[in-house]
């Protein structure tokens, strides 16, 4: 809980940029979650920087929130402060071209869709396998996001990252590396606190090498995921692909598991690597079907899922 000296720090210096008992479930598109004791929205990095100084010596806890796309928060919310990127850093420009290589700075509170339509119309390639994944740049920068097609990495050339209590730098190679829908910071880039520097934008190396981007094929994509998953409230895919060589959503489906039902959470009849909220369900739905999805899944064909979804909250 914040004081009431804190609320009014906070109130003096965001006005209309920072927000109390905000519900998650407003902010996330599993549409399930309590409330965030306050969620602040700085335009600009100076406003960041003074939000986490007040937040580094108050110790008030905080995280960042992105397109809330792949976020399961709790029921009873999120304790301290939430931030936001999308306000102020969510800029999207060509810095530099070469004969076929272009530079493509995207701000991390940048739609992902924003930097692969912007990419589209001035005809650049590389962004083709993020067509149709939700969510925001810095989202997908920490989830390397992708697909079978490619993933963050494949694109990503440096980070533009807010270290606390440090001043904003860019980052490259050597900093940070890649895995299987995440990316770890070198020890080096972790602050005394615990805590992860901040995204706050990247350059995606983009190329206009191979001619004109294949807007049918782009077009097909979009229709494939449109048949293959569902449409409804959801965090995307729950669970990470097992080293197995079945998928997860093969493997819950398998398990006869489609369609099963704990409160207002579902697996998806449609793709069972989705959970799918029907309108009112609680985090604690949602959970309770991860479980038994894990433990079937387990029993049946010895494959331990593991979440992809990040779960937050109390
Ligand atoms: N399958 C089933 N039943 C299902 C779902 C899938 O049998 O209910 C089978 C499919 O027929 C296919 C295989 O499982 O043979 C793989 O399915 P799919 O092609 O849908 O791919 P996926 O591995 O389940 C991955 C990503 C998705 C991404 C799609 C398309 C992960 C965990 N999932 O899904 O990402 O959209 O490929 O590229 O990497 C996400 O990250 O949130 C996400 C949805």
């Amino acid at each position: 809980m914040l004081t009431d000296v804190f609320k009014k720090l906070l109130t003096d210096r965001f006005s209309e940029r920072v927000r109390f008992d905000v519900p998650m479930s407003e902010h996330t598109s599993l549409r399930v979650g309590g409330p965030a004791d306050a969620l602040v929205m700085p335009t600009d990095t100076r406003e960041l920087m003074d939000l986490m100084k007040m937040l580094e010596q108050t110790g008030v806890p905080w995280l960042v929130l992105g397109g809330g796309t792949n976020l399961l928060v709790r029921d009873r919310g999120v304790r301290g402060v939430v931030l936001s990127l999308q306000q102020g850093f969510s800029g999207i420009k060509i810095v530099k071209s070469d004969i076929d290589n272009i530079l493509v700075h995207a701000g991390a509170g940048a739609r992902l869709s924003a930097l692969c339509r912007y990419a589209q119309a001035n005809n650049l390639q590389g962004m083709n396998f993020a067509v149709g994944i939700p969510g925001t740049v810095g989202g997908a920068v920490i989830m390397n996001a992708g697909t079978e097609k490619g993933s963050v990495e494949s694109v990503l050339k440096d980070i533009d990252v807010l270290n606390v209590p440090d001043k904003p730098e860019t980052v490259s190679g050597g900093s940070f590396s890649f895995s299987y829908r995440g990316l770890i910071w070198d020890r080096s880039m972790i602050a005394e606190s615990g805590h992860e520097p901040i995204v706050l934008g990247g350059r995606f190396e983009l190329s206009t090498a191979e001619g004109l981007v294949d807007q049918a094929a782009e077009e097909e994509q979009r229709a494939r995921r449109r048949q293959s998953q569902p449409t409804g409230y959801s965090a995307g895919c729950v669970f990470k692909n097992p080293a197995s060589d079945m998928s997860a959503g093969r493997l819950i489906d398998l398990a006869g598991l489609k369609g099963l039902r704990i409160g207002e959470a579902q697996v998806s009849e449609v793709h069972a690597n989705f959970i799918v909220n029907l309108g009112r369900a609680s985090a604690a739905d949602i959970l309770r079907t991860m479980e038994i999805v894990r433990e079937k899944v387990l029993q049946e064909y010895g494959v331990e899922l593991e979440p992809e979804i990040r779960i937050i909250g109390e």
